[in-house]
């Protein structure tokens, strides 16, 4: 992909999304600028990417792009950015990774007609190629424009705008949901008296093969545990205290609170 990429914020995701797609050659570091107005996170950019960067916004790096991410936090000057952007007659698809600002609300702002828009919300697992953004499309705007910048870091699911909030608060804050049952687990087993590297390695080794076995076999998870559960044994007395527990409905209020927090966030 020889297209150009101009960041607006360089940030802890801006960041994360250009080391990926440097990474996985979906930009070359030459065709990618940030601007930022913070002067260390511009020196950090370029001392570690090699790419280059921008105290102002520039008419023509805006003009000359084929991407413009907007990467700036929700409470940051949305307006003047939108209007520096029209400013510059720049055909650009412009992407949102900015949380609980709307399609509606990033046209209005950007007040260009037939604006190419997307909004998206990247999973943090951008540095392992899992983890799947959430892309909800404008009318004005084909998927072919964003689709190979979007799998340059991870996997993309293009998504009604609706269900974002859900998207984010389900799957983009879902490995926390991993990393707490992978922090209990290991802490199972060091309570049952492994130390610590051993139980560590163990839990995770389950983690990846019970996902590969989920993926390989396609099979619902109750089907393995019928395999697993024989009458009477280990695996069966362990599911009694799990059903007894408030394991499921745990996971299902932390994944409900995320999303409505997410919801609230966006007011
Ligand atoms: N981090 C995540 O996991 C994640 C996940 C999904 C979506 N997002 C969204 O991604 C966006 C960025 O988040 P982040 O975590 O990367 O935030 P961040 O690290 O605070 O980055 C924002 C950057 O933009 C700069 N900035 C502020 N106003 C600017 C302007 N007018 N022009 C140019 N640069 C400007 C900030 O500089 P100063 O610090 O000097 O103001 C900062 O360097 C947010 O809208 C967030 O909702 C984040």
């Amino acid at each position: 992909m020889t297209n150009k990429l101009y960041s607006i914020g360089g940030g802890q995701m801006a960041e994360a999304i250009i080391r990926a797609v440097i990474k996985n050659k979906v930009f070359d570091k030459s065709d990618i600028t940030v601007n930022d107005i913070s002067d260390a996170r511009r020196t950090l950019l370029e001392n570690s990417y090699g790419i280059a960067t921008s105290e102002n916004l520039s008419n023509d790096d805006l003009a000359a792009a084929d991407i413009i991410m907007i990467a700036v936090r929700p409470q940051d000057d949305l307006s003047s950015i939108a209007k520096k952007i029209k400013q510059s007659d720049t055909k650009a698809a412009i992407v949102s990774i900015v949380a609980g600002v709307t399609i509606d609300k990033l046209e209005h702002l950007l007040d260009i007609k037939d604006v190419a828009l997307a909004r998206i919300i990247p999973n943090t697992l951008t540095d392992t190629g899992f983890g799947y953004t959430g892309a909800s499309l404008n009318d004005h705007i084909e998927k072919e424009q964003v689709d190979a910048f979007f799998k340059g870091f991870g996997k993309v699911e293009y998504i009604p705008e609706e269900l974002i909030d859900t998207f984010t608060g389900y799957a983009v804050a879902g490995p926390n949901y991993v990393y707490n049952f992978y922090k209990d687990l290991c802490n199972a087993g060091v309570l049952a008296g492994l130390n610590r590297e051993l139980a560590n390695k163990l839990a995770l080794e389950n983690l990846k093969g019970a996902a590969a076995m989920l993926e390989q076999t396609g099979k619902h998870p109750s089907e393995l545990l019928d395999i697993n559960n024989s009458a009477g044994g280990v695996g069966i007395n362990a599911q009694y205290e799990l059903d007894n527990s408030d394991f499921s409905a745990g996971i299902q209020r932390a994944v409900m609170a995320a999303v409505r927090t997410t919801k609230e966030l966006g007011k």
